[in-house]
């Protein structure tokens, strides 16, 4: 396999410009064993800390029970999310039963080796038991979800530090006027279940960072910037009404060659959050390398990593972000490979997403996060 210094001695630069800077200044790191300069104070956790952030990642059940990935997990990074272990389906799978098992497990690991945990999610429209369409109805609807709210939230009550309280609320092409998904909350409720949820939750979990969490708000096109408004307007209804809100989580799914760049509209987000007193996480941060069309593996990491670079280097000029989350560890585990789009562009191809190849190695994309948290402004 090539070494990072090999390949650069090659010369094979692909994708933007930006290439060669990347470049330059990766062969400005005089290390020839990628291994060597990761751990202890070189880890990514360090180079946040530094900075007052977190670096932080996505962990399922199944990662837990990989020696290699937990010795990764604890030496680079003080904050996880479980991938699906708190959703509403795996954590009700039946009306009024609880399975706390994999959450449990997370919780207990971080607290062992002292590592924060964001809770995800309270309320989506996605992973709903199968039970949900023909228990939940407009009568009960209020209860179930509050019910779950103080259940969850209530067991881990002082273990969380942030909560994805709503998750994706937003969908502009559903046609209303305040950009609101018409998700099954939104029709059993109305509106108002965004407040009924942040409200309880709050009662739940007093300490607990209460945060929105979106997707599709991050680059300079037309349609996430029509988002980004529809999400600032919803944050502002929630801080005019009292509704106790602390924090933006900007989820980060990334694609490389795809032209997405990144700059005034993400500026102008992250500073309106904290114009409104809000906290920003990067909560899901992971480049779809599909796009990349060299299958050459060196290449799509150096086109990944320039997005890494390009995207934090925006994100992380504000003081207010002070979590980096990816949405998982290792190219070994990655939702992206199972994504329908994903089996349609590069079959039998996979993705390499993440600052971790599948052999726990560090990709360039670890060095242009290490690198982007080094070159932000100390919070
Ligand atoms: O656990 C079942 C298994 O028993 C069953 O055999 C298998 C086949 O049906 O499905 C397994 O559940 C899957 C689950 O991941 C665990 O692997 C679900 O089908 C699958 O839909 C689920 O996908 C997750 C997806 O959210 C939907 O919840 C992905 O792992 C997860 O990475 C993804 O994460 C979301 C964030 O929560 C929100 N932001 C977007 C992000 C990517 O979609």
């Amino acid at each position: 396999m090539l070494t990072r210094r090999d390949y650069l001695k090659q010369g094979v630069l692909a994708g933007c410009g930006l290439a060669v800077m990347g470049a330059q200044a990766l062969l400005a790191d005089p290390n020839p064993n990628l291994d060597a300069r990761i751990g202890g104070r070189d880890s990514l956790k360090v180079h946040a800390h530094k900075y007052g952030r977190l670096a932080g990642c996505a962990v399922s059940a199944a990662n837990l029970q990989d020696e290699a990935f937990k010795k990764v997990l604890t030496a680079q990074f003080s904050l996880v999310v479980a991938e699906n272990a708190m959703k509403f389906g795996p954590v009700q799978p039946k009306p009024g039963v609880f399975n706390f098992e994999d959450a449990d497990a997370l919780v207990a690991f971080a607290e062992r080796h002292n590592i924060k945990v964001r809770g995800h999610n309270f309320v989506w429209h996605e992973m709903l038991p199968a039970w949900f369409a023909g228990t939940v109805t407009k009568e009960n609807a209020k209860r179930v979800l509050t019910e779950h709210i103080l259940t969850v939230g209530g067991r881990y009550k002082g273990k969380i530090q942030s909560w994805d309280v709503v998750n994706e609320a937003i969908k502009v092409d559903d046609g209303r006027p305040d950009g609101l998904r018409k998700s099954p909350w939104f029709e059993l409720i109305g509106p108002e279940y965004l407040e009924i949820a942040y409200r309880t939750a709050r009662q739940a979990d007093p300490r607990a960072k209460l945060t929105y969490n979106e997707y599709g708000i991050e680059d300079e096109s037309d349609s996430a910037e029509k988002k980004r408004a529809a999400t600032l307007a919803l944050l502002k209804r929630l801080k005019a009404s009292g509704t106790p809100l602390d924090a933006l989580g900007i989820q980060s799914h990334i694609s490389a060659n795809t032209g997405a760049a990144f700059g005034k509209g993400l500026r102008e987000l992250v500073n309106a959050a904290q114009a409104m007193g809000l906290e920003v996480y990067l909560t899901e941060l992971d480049v779809n390398d599909d796009a990349v069309l060299d299958a050459d593996e060196a290449v799509r990491d150096r086109v990944v990593a320039e997005v890494y670079r390009d995207f934090l280097n925006s994100a992380l000029e504000s003081k207010a972000v002070n979590a980096v989350l990816t949405w998982g560890l290792t190219d070994g585990h990655t939702w992206l490979n199972g994504m329908k789009s994903h089996k349609e562009k590069q079959p039998g191809r996979q993705q390499r997403p993440l600052p971790f190849d599948a052999d726990y190695k560090p990709t360039p994309a670890f060095f242009a996060m290490r690198d982007a948290f080094d070159r932000s402004p100390s919070r």
